[in-house]
C-alpha cells in the first residue's frame, strides 16, 4: 500500500516538477495544467485551447471562446466530436451587458431522423447497424447549437470565431499519442473487416493514413476548411442545406442511411433550464435530460453528502491513490443507485415523462442513502427505485475515442462547460469526403434493441426507444459549481461514455472538497485515481494492473477490503478523460486530462 502511494505521489511530483512559466499570461504551468490570472480554456487538445484563448484575448466572452474552441476541436479531434455530431453546453453569464447574471443550457444533441421508429434497429440484419454506417447517424446538431449560442450569448461574429478552426484545417496538425493509440485500435477493426477499407475509404486513407498512421504524422484535411467557411458565410443553412447538406445526404444514403433534406433542415436547438442542486455549500449547475449526467450526479453527490453528514467525513475518499477502502465502497454504492435509476427512468423529456424532481427529491435520496450498507455490496435488484429485472450485461468496452469536453472562463467570470460527441471514434465511420468530417453514430445511445445493453454495456429502458425527432439518452455531464455568492468556482466534464458521470463526479468532489494530494487544485484533481461502477455489469472497476488486482497475498489491503465487501473487481485503464478549471488564489487553475494529452491556454 505504501509503495503504491509513493508511486502515485512521485508521478504527481514529476508533473509538478515540470512546472514552468510558459508566457502568454500563464502564471505557472505544468505539462497539462496552468494558472491564468484572467481567463482560461481547458480542452483536450492544445490547438483547441489556444483557439479559445485567442478569442478571449481579442475581447471575446466565454461563449465566443467556447464556439471557437468547439470548431477547432472539430478539426483536431476528428474522432471525438465535430460538426457531424452534437453536444450540450452549460453557460453561466456573470454581469453580462445584455443578459445580466444567469445560467442556461443549450441542447444540440443529434435527433433521430423521421425514418427511425422504435423497431428500426430490431429489424436490421447488420448487428452493427446502430454503430457503423449510414443508419447509425442522427441528424447532427453541433453547427446549429454553436451558432445559436453565439448569436444569443456571444459578442463576436461568425468569421472571427471560426477563423482559428479554418486556419487549423488548412495547416493540419500532428497526430499525438492519443490520436495514434485510438487510430491503432481502429486499424485492428479495419483489418478484421477488410471491406471497410473501401466502404469507409475517407477515414481509412485520410485519418488512418492507410493503416500506417503514427504519432507525429501530419493529418491534413483542408476540405473541412471549406465547410467551415460556408458556415461562416451563411450560418446554419451553410451546413444543413446547399452543398454541404447535399454532401451529407449523399454520404449517408450511399451507405444505407435514411436521412432526408427535411431532417437536416428541420434540426432545432433546444435551450433549457439547467439542473440545479446543492452540494456541501456549492450550487451545482448541470445538464438535464436527455443527458443523464445532471440527474445522476445530483443523486451521487446527494448520497455522498448524506454520508459525510453522518460522521463519515474522516474516511478517506476512494480517489486517494492508496485509498481504495471504505470510501471507494461508498462511491461504488452511490454510483450503483444512480445508474440503476438512469437505466429505469431516463430518456428525452420532450418525448417521455422523466421524473427528475422525484429522483432528486430529498426524502428519496434519504431513503437511498439508508440503503447503503457499509458492510456489504448487493446484487443489482437492491439499487435505485426499481431495478430492471435482468441479470446479465456486457462488460463495458473501454471506448474513449469519441466525445470531448472543454471548460472556458472569461475575465468577467462568465463560464462555459461543454461536452460534445460523435459517439464512437470517428462516429459512424461515414465521412463527408467533399468537406472532410465524419458523421456521428449517436443512434446507438438509444435503446436500439429491447432488453439488450448498448455498446457501453448500458442497460436502458423503453423510455429511450428511438422515435422521429427524439434525442438519445446521453451520459455527457458538463457541470459548473457556483460558490455561495453565485460566482463560478469550478467547472468540469469528461469523455468516456458512462465513465463521464463517474469521472466528472470524482474530479468535481476533489475540486470542491480536496483530495488529500494537495488542496483542491485542478491538476491534482485530474491526477488522482478514479474508480467506476455502472450498476450493470455488477463490477467495480479500478485503474490498477490486472496482476495487482489478482494478488491474494494481502499486500494491497484496501483491495482485499473491497473484495471482502463482495465487490467483483475489474481493471480499467482510466475513468473518463476530464477537463477542469477551478478558481485558485492566483487565478484560474486549468487542467486537461494527461490521458488524452490536452493542454489548457489562457492569459
Ligand atoms: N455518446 C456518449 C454519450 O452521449 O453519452
Amino acid at each position: 500500500m505504501r509503495v503504491i502511494r509513493c508511486c502515485a505521489v512521485l508521478v504527481l511530483g514529476t508533473a509538478l516538477g515540470a512546472m514552468a512559466a510558459v508566457g502568454g499570461g500563464c502564471i505557472a504551468g505544468a505539462t497539462h495544467a496552468g494558472v491564468y490570472e484572467h481567463a482560461a480554456v481547458a480542452a483536450d487538445h492544445e490547438i483547441a485551447s489556444k483557439a479559445g484563448a485567442e478569442i478571449l484575448k481579442a475581447g471575446g466572452n466565454a461563449v465566443d471562446a467556447a464556439v471557437a474552441t468547439s470548431f477547432a476541436l472539430s478539426v483536431v479531434r476528428p474522432y471525438s466530436c465535430g460538426i457531424g455530431g452534437g453536444g450540450f453546453m452549460v453557460i453561466h453569464l456573470q454581469d453580462d451587458p445584455r443578459h445580466g447574471t444567469m445560467q442556461t443550457a443549450i441542447n444540440y444533441r443529434e435527433v433521430a431522423p423521421a425514418a427511425v421508429g422504435t423497431d428500426y434497429f430490431e429489424g436490421q440484419d447488420d448487428p452493427l447497424a446502430s454503430v457503423r454506417g449510414g443508419k447509425a447517424a442522427g441528424v447532427p446538431g453541433t453547427v446549429a447549437g454553436l451558432l445559436y449560442a453565439l448569436e444569443k450569448y456571444g459578442t463576436m461574429d461568425r468569421q472571427a470565431v471560426l477563423a482559428p478552426a479554418i486556419r487549423a484545417a488548412e495547416r493540419g496538425f500532428k497526430a499525438d499519442t492519443h490520436y495514434a493509440e485510438t487510430a491503432s485500435e481502429l486499424i485492428e477493426d479495419f483489418e478484421a473487416n477488410p471491406a471497410w477499407k473501401e466502404r469507409f475509404a475517407f477515414v481509412w486513407e485520410r485519418y488512418l493514413l492507410g493503416g500506417e498512421v503514427a504519432r507525429g504524422d501530419r493529418i491534413r484535411v483542408p476540405e473541412q476548411a471549406r465547410a467551415l467557411r460556408l458556415i461562416a458565410l451563411s450560418g446554419a443553412p451553410g451546413f444543413y442545406d446547399g452543398e454541404v447538406g447535399e454532401a451529407i445526404l449523399r454520404a449517408l444514403r450511399g451507405d444505407g442511411g435514411d436521412q432526408t433534406i427535411e431532417d437536416l433542415r428541420g434540426y432545432t436547438v433546444r435551450e433549457i433550464k439547467p439542473l440545479r442542486f446543492g452540494f456541501c455549500g456549492y450550487e451545482i449547475v448541470g445538464m438535464p435530460p436527455p443527458s443523464s449526467g445532471g440527474v445522476a450526479m445530483g443523486q451521487i453527490l446527494g448520497l455522498l453528502e448524506r454520508w459525510n453528514f453522518r460522521g463519515y467525513r474522516d474516511e478517506p475518499f476512494g480517489w486517494r491513490p492508496a485509498g481504495f477502502g471504505p470510501g471507494t465502497h461508498l462511491l461504488a454504492e452511490s454510483f450503483k443507485h444512480a445508474f440503476a435509476d438512469r437505466a429505469r427512468w431516463l430518456g428525452d423529456s420532450d418525448f417521455v415523462e422523466v421524473p427528475v424532481d422525484r429522483l432528486l427529491d430529498e426524502k428519496y435520496l434519504d431513503a437511498l442513502a439508508d440503503r447503503i450498507d457499509m458492510r456489504t455490496t448487493h446484487g443489482p435488484e437492491h439499487y435505485g427505485s426499481a431495478g430492471l429485472e435482468r441479470s446479465v450485461s456486457f462488460a463495458p468496452p473501454e471506448i474513449d475515442g469519441g466525445t470531448s469536453h472543454f471548460c472556458v472562463v472569461d475575465d468577467r467570470g462568465s463560464a462555459v462547460s461543454c461536452t460534445e460527441t460523435i459517439n464512437f471514434e470517428f462516429g459512424s465511420l461515414v465521412a463527408v469526403p467533399e468537406f472532410g468530417f465524419c458523421l456521428n453514430d449517436e443512434m446507438d445511445d438509444f435503446t436500439t434493441v429491447r432488453d439488450k445493453a448498448n455498446a457501453f454495456g448500458l442497460r436502458q429502458s423503453e423510455l429511450n426507444l428511438p422515435t422521429p425527432g427524439k434525442r438519445p439518452l446521453s451520459s455527457m455531464s458538463p457541470t459548473i459549481a457556483l460558490d455561495e455568492d453565485g460566482r463560478v468556482y469550478a467547472l468540469a466534464g469528461a469523455s468516456g461514455g458512462p465513465r463521464i458521470i463517474t469521472g466528472t463526479t470524482q474530479v468535481l468532489v476533489s475540486l470542491l472538497l480536496g483530495n488529500g494530494l494537495r488542496e483542491n487544485d485542478a491538476e491534482s484533481a485530474l491526477w488522482a485515481l478514479r474508480v467506476h461502477h455502472q450498476w450493470m455489469p455488477n463490477q467495480l472497476r479500478l485503474p490498477y494492473p490486472q496482476l495487482t488486482l489478482d494478488a491474494e497475498d494481502g499486500r494491497v489491503a484496501s483491495l482485499s477490503h473491497l473484495r471482502a465487501l463482495g465487490h467483483e473487481l475489474r481493471h480499467i485503464r482510466n475513468v473518463g478523460n476530464v477537463q477542469a478549471i477551478v478558481r485558485g488564489e492566483d487565478g484560474w487553475e486549468a487542467a486537461s486530462d494527461p490521458n488524452k494529452g490536452g493542454r489548457p491556454a489562457g492569459y
